[in-house]
């Protein structure tokens, strides 16, 4: 089965055209990204409005290139998938309209792929991993413990009060003058950091529940920071390392209360599994590997240039709904706010009705649910090997870099 799928929900352009084998392993034919940092990074953070202008320049030539990569045409295409949110509105509408014009032209199915479950999902595109997992989900905009039970089956164990981690992450770049994007400018100055130099607060640590609060964090760092203002590099460095060091120690204390909740209500995960941008971090992806030791879990963490925003995995998470049977009509409606524990459920708005595609069958305007769509009841899985990578190719990768870290000799371009 062959996917694209297109990603413009934030501040990436991206297309990948992914292959699912019947077997249910994944091939990656080509995962193209193109970041539009240097766009906002005179703003400080992403500019809506520009990154939809941005989208709308540079998505039919990454289209185009992923699909050249691939060495298919259209034609080859089982189905065409597109985050339809939750993200920047405007971006949200430039990709999932593409989506719909290839899908319509090409008479393939089309599906409305919900960014999170897409980031939910990655981990069985590079590991195969069997549900049910345990998810943490570490995004700019979403911090959650997530029950993955089954494609479209999500529960949700806990959530953040207050920021996201990455934003966390963003707003301590932006205090500390690193500018944007924050999130891997702070793991590069914590890694020539004292961590033990200020003594931060971790939220929630200790409390019966898998929930999380960053904001006492922030507003602690930034009372540091003006007590010794003005900065000097070393302090910067050391900021970061004590803000990382506290974010560390905040995961993996809710995560053990969240594999604990996970274990009370649906039995034995068969993986502690972490997606989104702050899963690239790898002091946190180390802590994790310590943990799910600990609690005799396997731990499952793609890649870090799929941990970050791609379109490989919206084109993987179009595959496991296809496979499902499920599809969306071409009247699927953007959203700037989806929740996942939301995906399974028929979407809010008037009735479906059927929507004639072009390949003269009838899509429910909404999710179409063919099939059982649960993953199983909890089951012994045996461990896998934690970080199994796959290749991706991606042309705007400078020469030598690291997977998922941005050269900043070329703002432009990330992986
Ligand atoms: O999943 P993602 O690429 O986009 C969203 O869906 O939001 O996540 C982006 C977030 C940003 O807040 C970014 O600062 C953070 O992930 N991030 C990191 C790292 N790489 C990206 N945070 C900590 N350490 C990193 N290495
Ligand atoms: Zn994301």
């Amino acid at each position: 089965m062959l996917v694209l799928g297109i990603e413009t929900t934030c501040d990436e352009t991206a297309a990948a055209v992914v292959e699912r084998h019947d077997d249910g392993r994944a091939t990656i034919l080509a995962n193209v990204v193109l970041s539009q940092i240097a766009e906002h990074a005179a703003f400080g953070g992403v500019v809506p409005e520009i990154a939809a202008r941005a989208h709308v320049e540079a998505l039919d030539l990454i289209i185009a290139t992923a699909m050249a990569e691939a060495g298919r045409d259209f034609g080859a295409l089982d189905g065409v998938a597109a985050a339809a949110g939750p993200g920047l509105i405007g971006g949200v509408i430039v990709g999932l309209i593409t989506a719909k014009v290839i899908a319509l032209v090409h008479k393939k199915p089309l599906m409305a792929v919900n960014h999170l479950e897409a980031h939910a999902l990655t981990v069985r595109l590079t590991d195969e991993t069997p549900f049910p997992y345990c998810l943490f989900l570490a995004s700019g905009g979403h911090t959650q413990i997530v029950a993955v039970r089954g494609v479209g089956d999500y529960v949700r164990l806990g959530t953040t009060r207050d920021d996201a981690i990455g934003e966390a992450f963003d707003k301590t770049a932006k205090l500390l003058g690193l500018g944007y994007p924050g999130g891997q400018r702070v793991e590069r100055e914590a890694a020539r950091g004292d961590p033990s130099r200020f003594n931060l607060p971790r939220p929630m640590l200790g409390r019966q529940d898998a929930d999380f609060s960053l904001s006492g964090l922030k507003t602690a760092l930034r009372l540091e920071a003006e007590k010794i203002a003005p900065l000097t590099h070393q302090d910067v460095a050391d900021l970061c390392a004590s803000f990382q060091l506290a974010v560390v120690e905040m995961v993996v204390d809710r995560l053990r209360y969240g594999l604990r909740i996970f274990r009370e209500r649906f039995g034995v995960p068969c993986a502690l599994v972490a997606a989104g941008g702050v899963a690239a971090n790898d002091a946190i992806r180390k802590a994790l590997l310590n943990l799910a030791a600990q609690e005799h879990v396997a731990l499952m963490v793609p890649p870090p240039s799929l941990c970050t925003d791609n379109a490989a995995m919206i084109a993987w998470a179009g595959a496991e709904r296809l496979a499902q049977g499920l599809c969306d009509g071409l009247d699927s409606s953007p959203r700037a706010r989806w929740p996942l524990d939301q995906v399974g459920a028929p979407l809010p708005g008037p009735r479906p009705h059927a929507t004639a595609t072009a390949d003269g069958g009838a899509l429910s305007s909404h999710s179409s649910l063919v099939g059982d769509r649960r993953g199983g009841e909890p089951r012994d899985c045996g461990p896998k090997a934690p970080y199994t990578s796959i290749s991706t190719i991606d042309p705007f990768r400078p020469p030598g870099e690291e997977d998922g870290v941005p050269s900043d000799t070329v703002p432009s371009a990330v992986a």
